[in-house]
């Protein structure tokens, strides 16, 4: 018998504070940290590099399926807190680009193909390794990690969501409009709560913590309390 690896899925919408709530589980009970939202961007950059275009055709779909199923990715603990991790795609560091709303759309966008969800499985599930993990995304609940411990999800209103990423580019000094991101997240929520391969839907037995009216504080004082009486 393999030893129990402990496992918190936390799932939800862009925006939603997933983030800030894994890296904080993650350092309070020193687990790893699958931030999955990133493995579909690198599918999306990979595909861009080789020049194949994301549109949802059989022969596209194989071979974004393929990239997927061969990407070659290291995240490495780096001691910003701000920017926890850096992450290497074919060796290349490609943090900044991650992180685009370029590279968002682009992976909600490769999100939707079978063929990519099956590409990243196997991945995903490797990160589950003692002394546990804390898994991010929209199907770790669901799909990925459908034994883990502790299922969250996470959201908000889109309009909450959409003055948070307004906040955080305008502190970045990024010149951007609040009708544009409104209209993104919109689109967004719809393609991943849309799809027909592991839609973004709470878990039956999750935890739904909607945080429109709470801040970020509050959201972990519920989530530590959560978490804490399933795990201690
Ligand atoms: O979380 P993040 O914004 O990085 O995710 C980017 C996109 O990747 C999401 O909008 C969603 O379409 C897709 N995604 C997914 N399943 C996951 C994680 C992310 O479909 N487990």
């Amino acid at each position: 018998m393999t030893d129990h690896v402990p496992t918190i899925a936390l799932d939800g919408p862009s925006g939603s504070g997933k983030g800030v709530v894994a890296n904080f589980l993650a350092t309070q009970y020193e687990f790893h940290l699958l931030d999955s939202g990133a493995l579909y961007r690198l599918v999306g950059i990979a595909a861009r590099r080789a020049s194949i275009a994301l549109e949802n055709s059989p022969l596209n779909e194989a071979v974004l399926g393929e990239i997927a199923r061969r990407l070659d990715v290291a995240f490495i603990a780096t001691k910003n807190p701000e920017d926890p991790l850096e992450i290497t795609l074919f060796g290349d560091q490609v943090g900044h680009e991650v992180r685009t709303d370029e590279a968002g759309v682009d992976a909600s966008r490769v999100a939707s193909l079978p063929a990519v969800r099956d590409g990243l499985f196997e991945l995903q599930r490797s990160f589950r390794q003692a002394p546990g993990l804390v898994a991010d995304g929209r199907d770790m609940g669901t799909t990925i990690f459908p034994e883990a411990d502790v299922k969250i999800y996470l959201t908000a209103s889109a309009e909450a969501r959409a003055e948070r990423r307004y906040k955080q580019l305008i502190h970045k000094g990024m010149g951007v409009n609040l009708h544009d991101l409104f209209q993104s997240i919109q689109a967004r929520d719809e393609r991943d709560m849309n799809r027909s391969v592991s839609p973004l839907t709470p878990a039956e037995d999750a935890f739904v913590i909607d945080s429109t009216d709470m801040d970020i504080e509050e959201v972990l004082q519920n989530v530590k309390a959560i978490v804490t009486e399933k795990l201690g």
